[in-house]
């Protein structure tokens, strides 16, 4: 349903093609008229006032005028590639993807971001980082929106403005622009014990990756997988990077920080333009969809959660390769708009009330980030599928639809009779029943375990990486003014782990509180360390 000049894959063609490209061997204004002078503006005698008249300097400057559009709201700094996944067929068992069937290859196009920074923030923050993939399936979009971290601050989407709004710079003096610490953050994270444990992993050493490349993603929601039979699979997403996970220690990121702010975009972009095409091998944990949607007493809804890879091993399923760099930032990696609603037959959601919010809250975003209803037409949002909806006019329209009656059933416009049923391949929501209830706003008693898994990782850490959490927490807490903060820290710290908290409160200064509650008794999960992994496999 697009302008003819641009291709199925979202290549402009033509007479478009030379204009995108700067390559003709005039210059016009927008309308197509020759233009033999851009730098001069019409005026009375070289020396005289610039005349109204001058439609060309109003149409040049008018543009420039709006040239910038708003920021994300979150994950506002990105660096995008193109690539192409090829499906291993072994994940054809759990789901009906099509993309997913053995030895089928799809187009992506993958974004990673860091989230607080605004778009001209530096990269090598301590922060969380997005891992956005979008699928150009046969079966239509499906984006996996991820981050390098596995868990999330929150539960419930509800609070997600409230996090952002602790974690986004000071209201009065917009410090620190990018980096967590700060007073609001850590009165947030503190106050909302759900926050532990994301805040953990953040202190740690995957709160600075070495590299886009070397950074695993997850979808940190449990999802379900539909076989064709209508068969339902719970799972977990997982990236393992060919490159093994690496991140960078507190002084490198410092160093890079300085002397080159755009360390992971540079290091991406180099390598991919060298050939060294970073790699990806995807992959899910699964689990039975039993009615309660736990496993081994881990809440499968609850996003603050893993499930320790040891009681539920990682299964690859395909191999993404990145091999493409944009070939221009704005019309790619910064109007590339993904959303968790994107979704293909084969792959469902689950009830997890923050997943609930997200489905909500990406759609909306883009309306005013991309100006209106029609961002889905723009080049690299577009489908690679047939589109055929009922969707009209709006703000940048660019289709040309054909037919008189865009609503159905009509009797005017024949054929395209609507595709039900799972053997035509339409999405099909799984029937999953909702056992009867009353309206509640309240969290389940499940949701209320805030220690027991930021334990699990703390006990997983070799020395060396406990030394840089603890050195972590000390220099962000030591930024934070109010020394109540710092000591409501100490005490969630004591939570966790007496060692962690003494360490932290020696570097502050401050006495170590004790536990408030027995300390969990659970096993380290060795897969969390990243020294010593076992991945790749081969
Ligand atoms: C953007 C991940 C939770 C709202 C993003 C992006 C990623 C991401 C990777 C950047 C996408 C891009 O590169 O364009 C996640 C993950 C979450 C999470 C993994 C939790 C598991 C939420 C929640 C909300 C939310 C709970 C709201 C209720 C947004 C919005 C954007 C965004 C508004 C900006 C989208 C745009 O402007 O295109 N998120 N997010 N996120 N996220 Fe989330």
């Amino acid at each position: 349903t697009g302008p003819d000049t641009v291709s199925p894959t979202g290549q402009p063609t033509g007479a478009d093609q030379a204009r995108m490209a700067q390559s003709g061997s005039y210059l016009t204004n927008a309308q197509g008229t020759r233009l033999y002078d851009t730098d001069h503006s019409l005026k009375a005698g070289p020396r005289g006032p610039v005349l109204l008249q001058d439609h060309h300097l109003r149409e040049k400057v008018m543009h420039f005028d709006h040239e910038r559009i708003p920021e994300r709201v979150v994950h506002a700094r990105g660096a995008g590639a193109h690539g192409v996944f090829r499906s291993y067929g072994t994940a054809a068992g759990v789901t009906k993807a099509a993309f997913l069937a053995e030895d089928v290859e799809t187009p992506v196009f993958v974004r990673f971001s860091t989230v607080l920074g605004s778009r001209g923030s530096s990269d090598t923050v301590r922060d969380t980082r997005g891992f956005a993939t979008k699928f150009y399936t046969s079966e239509g979009v499906f984006d996996l929106v991820g981050n390098n971290i596995p868990v999330f601050f929150i539960q419930d989407a509800i609070k997600f403005p409230d996090v952002i709004h602790a974690g986004k710079p000071h209201p009065d003096r917009e410090i620190p622009q990018a980096q967590s610490a700060h007073d609001t953050f850590w009165d947030f994270v503190t106050l909302h014990t759900e926050a532990t444990h994301h805040t953990l992993w953040n202190m740690s050493d995957r709160g600075i990756p070495r590299s886009y490349r070397t950074m695993e993603g997850f979808g940190v929601h449990t999802f379900r997988l539909v076989d064709a039979a209508g068969g339902t699979t719970l799972v977990k997403f997982h990236w393992k990077p060919k490159l093994g996970v690496h991140s960078l220690v507190w002084e490198e990121a410092q160093i890079a920080n300085g002397v080159d702010p755009d360390f992971h975009r540079r290091d991406l972009a180099d390598a991919i333009e060298a050939g060294a095409h970073p790699q990806w091998e995807f992959g899910i944990q699964t689990f039975p969809d039993t009615p309660d949607q736990t496993f081994e007493g881990i809440d499968l809804l609850d996003p603050t959660n893993i499930v320790p890879e040891e009681l539920a091993p990682v299964q690859p399923i395909g191999l993404l390769t990145l091999d493409r760099n944009p070939s221009n930032y704005f019309a790619e990696t910064e109007q590339v708009a993904f959303h968790v609603g994107h979704l293909v037959p084969g792959i469902d959601v689950t009830d997890d009330p923050l997943l609930a919010g997200r489905l909500f809250s990406y759609l909306d975003t883009q309306i005013t980030r991309l100006a209106g209803p029609n961002f889905g037409q723009i080049p690299i949002n577009r489908p690679h599928a047939p589109v055929n909806d009922m969707l009209r006019d709006g703000f940048h329209q660019s289709a040309v639809h054909r037919g008189v009656a865009p609503y159905r059933p009509n009797s005017l416009d024949g054929g395209c009779p609507f595709t039900a049923g799972a053997d035509l391949g339409a999405y099909i929501e799984t029937p999953v029943r909702v056992p009867e209830a009353t309206k509640v706003r309240e969290a389940p008693e499940s949701f209320g375990d805030h220690f027991s898994q930021p334990r699990r990782f703390w006990l997983s850490m070799s020395p060396v990486e406990r030394e840089h959490i603890i050195g972590a927490y000390t220099f962000e807490l030591a930024k934070c003014y109010e020394v109540a903060i710092r000591e409501r820290a100490l005490r969630v710290l004591a939570n966790i782990d007496p060692e962690l908290c003494a360490g932290v409160a020696a570097g502050l200064g401050l006495p170590a509180p004790e536990p408030s509650e027995p300390l969990a008794d659970v096993e380290p999960s060795p897969a969390l360390s990243q020294v010593g992994r076992t991945w790749p496999t081969d």
